[in-house]
């Protein structure tokens, strides 16, 4: 099987890649660059030790990618393009409408156009919106747009919604919806891990960066949830095994009759801000300070979910805990 690994490039592709080449897949990478570097290219390569055709791609641009399409022939699409900034697609929504939604237009139209018949995507727990009950199941309610808290959620779940009408509508046709909780960490080498441009938004990087005195202090957002310390309580995944579940999602495209499948990745286990802080703390013996301020807009107190259909279906689990998940974390950090 070859697969065309588009968004490749950035933290969950990149992860994503390692464990596809180590499972001996051939592997074709497009990426645009915007959020992510050349040299974790060279890093994956250096990782697996073994080659990849890398093309500097925009995937809303269907001429150059067309090319791509022609030159090398794969059978299946992992679609990790598109914006991630949950406060940056509330500030520019077009932006996330337009790139996030035109690009896997322009894959899907090109996959049909070339007979490509199965794509994985990477979407998020976030399509569950903000009355979701944890532990969450897929048979759960989702896409509810009214529900859903930003611009970014919403594309995540308009893109499920094209992907559930064209499985119905071609049975050719066949397609995985990935919904990630929170990943977090990196690749035990420390070449490849995540690297946000600026301040970072999200938990794990953030202490990251008061770790290595890079940043003063964090702020938690609230310790006045429903919780069992009063901080926001999340499913943590260590990316490893996040990627590791797209290799296990591989199976769905063989000999199976339904076209059309949708899995929680997480842990199933729910772990609080303070939690994550006294993990990272005790992991790489260190301190890190931080201080209570106000809740976060859009925030819930729980999100965690119940994994065991990726267990049972994907014959997948997540197997490295929080401390692998704050050691790998701090070693990424302290190499860039
Ligand atoms: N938090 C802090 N301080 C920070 C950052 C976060 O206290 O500086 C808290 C948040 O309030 C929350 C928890 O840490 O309780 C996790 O926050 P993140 O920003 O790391 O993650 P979210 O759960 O808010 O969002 C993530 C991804 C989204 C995705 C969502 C799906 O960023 O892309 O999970 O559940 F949609």
């Amino acid at each position: 099987m070859k697969i065309l690994v588009a968004g490749g490039a950035g933290y969950i592709g990149s992860h994503t890649i390692v464990e596809l080449l180590n499972s001996g897949y051939e592997v074709v990478c497009v990426d645009n660059l915007y959020n992510s570097k050349l040299k974790t290219i060279k890093n994956i390569v250096k990782i697996a030790s073994k080659n990849i055709p890398f093309y500097k791609v925009d995937c809303t641009d269907k001429k150059k990618l067309e090319k791509v399409f022609l030159k090398e022939h794969f059978d299946t699409v992992i679609m990790f393009q598109g914006y991630k900034a949950v406060g940056e697609s509330v500030k520019e929504p077009l932006k996330y409408y337009r790139n996030n939604i035109d690009s896997a237009l322009t894959i899907l139209e090109l996959m049909d156009k070339y007979s490509v018949h199965n794509v994985i995507f990477s979407s998020s727990a976030t399509v569950y919106g903000k009355n979701a009950k944890s532990p969450i199941k897929e048979s759960d309610d989702a896409l509810c747009l009214n529900e859903i808290t930003n611009p970014y959620g919403e594309t995540k779940a308009m893109i499920e919604k094209i992907l559930m009408d064209k499985s119905n509508a071609d049975k050719n046709f066949k397609a995985v919806i990935l919904r990630y909780f929170n990943p977090v960490g990196a690749h035990s080498s420390g070449l490849i891990g995540e690297d946000p441009n600026g301040i970072p938004n999200n938990l794990m990087p953030y202490i990251a960066k008061v770790a290595t005195n890079k940043l003063p202090y964090l702020n938690v957002y609230g310790n006045d949830y429903k919780t069992k310390d009063g901080t926001g309580v999340r499913d943590y995944i260590h990316v490893v095994d996040l990627a590791k579940g797209h290799v296990a999602a591989l199976k769905c495209f063989k000999g199976n009759k339904n076209n059309l499948f949708i899995y929680n990745l997480g842990t199933g286990k729910g772990t609080s801000v303070l939690d994550l802080v006294n993990a990272y703390k005790k992991s790489n013996k260190l301190n890190v300070k931080y201080k209570i301020v106000g809740r976060r807009l859009g925030d819930i107190d729980k999100l965690y979910c119940n994994p065991k259909k990726a267990n049972n279906e994907l014959k997948w689990s997540a197997k490295l805990n929080i401390e692998s998940m704050c050691e790998s974390s701090y070693n990424f950090e302290k190499n860039n």
